[in-house]
């Protein structure tokens, strides 16, 4: 015992204090340098393939051990406060890891190894921790309710396992979190609507998981998300437009979900977006005219939808696109003329909607482009001379139209087709 190693040394009025304070004396002792190690290298007997931590023995000092680092408390003590292990090989267990000895960890980088079992509720003990990476590995059950309680956690992911439970509303008590990505798991129930109260939230990934239900408005609460995805789930219902707030949105994707209603949503303020993914829905109704106040988006995938009306000429303002995916509608009217001005453009798929009139001139201005499809609309006319401007394209099909004259000979000048 601690306490009776100061005893000879100290005044009888202070030992009464150390008795008051003995717990505290304990949690101190437990968490002292050498048994932080021991924790390790407990932890690390368990695992298969740890050849890449040779450095960990009991003779060294941890601070000194690949991928551990240690700090100076405030009160001069010295302990372990960053585990960085990605991409190590590592197989076996977390349950075996003594959460309770690890204590003053704020990084615990794990990403990348062959971690499996479930994530231990243990780990919420850990209550100095910043930053929880987990990424790719194989752990299975539930996210654990207990991590709630992880107060000081800014930087949370848990993506690419194959963690079945549904998303605990717990998690929004974690106020200073900027950072939560769950991508690629397959979690299931609802996306709680309590997560729109994690205010700080930069980044929210919730994609390619199972989750259903509608989008909780709530999440037009969260202001500062520059990411948001929640693609490839089982998301139905309309787009809130509480979402038209989030202004400070670069990358936004819904695709591959069943969601229904219009996109008047995008309607006006979402003008830092750079990247608009949302494919494969249900969405119905027009492109807003509004769609070309978005002049730094350079990725639009509407494709597969039930868009209706013509393709509004405002798309020209839209500068910066270089890949714009429209085709899988039931878009009406011509081509405008002003896609032309779309210089930056790469890839431009059409294809299957029901576009009429003729195929415009100024598309063969369009020098950048790869892949140019136009297949199975009623386009009519000729093909235009021009199309032998575009030097860099590989990829052209304009079939299943009505598109009449000769096939131009300057299609011979385009050798990387
Ligand atoms: C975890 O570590 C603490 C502090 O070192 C110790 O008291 C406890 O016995 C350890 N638990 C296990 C299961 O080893
Ligand atoms: C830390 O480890 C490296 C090699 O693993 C060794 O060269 C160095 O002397 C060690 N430093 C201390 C302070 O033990
Ligand atoms: C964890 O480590 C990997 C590999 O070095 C790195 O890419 C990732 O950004 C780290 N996670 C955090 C949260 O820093
Ligand atoms: C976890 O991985 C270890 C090492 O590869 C293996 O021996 C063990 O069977 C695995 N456990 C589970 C539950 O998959
Ligand atoms: C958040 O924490 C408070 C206090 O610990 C608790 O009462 C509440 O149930 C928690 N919220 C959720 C959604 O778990
Ligand atoms: C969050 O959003 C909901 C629904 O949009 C709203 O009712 C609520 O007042 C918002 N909460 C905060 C704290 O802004
Ligand atoms: C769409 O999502 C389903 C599962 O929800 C998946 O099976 C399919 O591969 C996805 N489609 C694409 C093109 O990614
Ligand atoms: C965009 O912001 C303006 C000014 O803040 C506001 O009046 C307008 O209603 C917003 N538009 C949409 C579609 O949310
Ligand atoms: C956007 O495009 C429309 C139609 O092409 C045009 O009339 C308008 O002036 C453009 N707006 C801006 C801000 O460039
Ligand atoms: C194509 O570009 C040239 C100059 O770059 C311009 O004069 C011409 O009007 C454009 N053609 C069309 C059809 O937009
Ligand atoms: C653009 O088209 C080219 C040619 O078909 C293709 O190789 C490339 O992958 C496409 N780019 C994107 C982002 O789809
Ligand atoms: C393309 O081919 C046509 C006809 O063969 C030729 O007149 C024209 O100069 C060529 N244009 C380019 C840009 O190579």
């Amino acid at each position: 015992m601690p306490s009776q190693l100061y005893r000879s040394s100290l005044p009888a009025n202070l030992l009464w204090l150390l008795v008051l304070l003995s717990p505290f004396l304990v949690l101190v002792t437990a968490t002292s340098l050498g048994s932080q190690a021991r924790a390790l290298l407990h932890w690390k007997s368990t695992l298969q393939g740890g050849q890449l931590l040779a450095s960990w023995n009991i003779d060294s000092r941890p601070c000194n051990w690949t991928g551990v680092a240690c700090s100076v408390t405030r009160k001069g003590r010295l302990v372990i406060t960053d585990v960085h292990l990605p991409d190590m090989s590592l197989a076996g267990p977390l349950d075996v890891f003594n959460f309770s000895a690890l204590g003053s960890l704020a990084t615990l980088n794990l990403s990348c190894n062959r971690l499996n079992g479930t994530i231990p509720p243990a780990i919420a003990t850990l209550s100095q921790l910043v930053t929880l990476d987990l990424t790719g590995n194989l752990f299975v059950g539930r996210i654990p309710i207990e991590m709630g309680s992880m107060k000081g956690l800014q930087f949370l992911s848990l993506s690419q396992n194959q963690i079945m439970s549904s998303v605990p509303p717990s998690l929004s008590n974690l106020s200073g979190l900027t950072h939560l990505d769950l991508r690629q798991n397959k979690l299931r129930g609802v996306i709680p609507r309590e997560l729109g109260r994690l205010e700080k939230l930069r980044f929210l990934e919730l994609g390619d998981n199972q989750l259903s239900g509608s989008i909780p408005p709530s999440l037009g609460n969260l202001t500062r998300l520059y990411h948001l995805a929640l693609y490839e789930n089982q998301l139905t219902g309309s787009i809130p437009p509480q979402l038209g707030d989030l202004r400070d949105l670069v990358y936004f994707s819904l695709s591959n979900n069943s969601l229904t209603g219009t996109l008047f949503f995008i309607l006006g303020n979402l003008t830092k977006l750079q990247y608009l993914f949302l494919w494969r829905n249900h969405l119905s109704g027009f492109i807003p005219l509004e769609i070309g106040n978005l002049i730094e988006v350079s990725n639009l995938d509407l494709s597969s939808n039930m868009l209706t009306g013509h393709i509004p000429s405002t798309i020209g303002n839209m500068s910066n696109l270089n890949i714009l995916y429209l085709f899988d509608n039931e878009l009406s009217g011509s081509i405008p003329p002003q896609i032309g001005n779309l210089l930056e453009i790469t890839n431009l798929s059409l294809q299957m909607n029901m576009l009429g009139g003729h195929i415009p001139f100024s598309l063969c201005n369009l020098t950048k482009l790869q892949s140019l499809f136009l297949w199975k609309n009623q386009l009519s006319g000729s093909i235009p001379h021009e199309i032998g401007n575009l030097l860099e394209i590989t990829d052209l099909s304009l079939h299943m139209n009505m598109l009449g004259g000769h096939i131009p000979f300057s299609l011979c000048n385009l050798t990387k087709l």
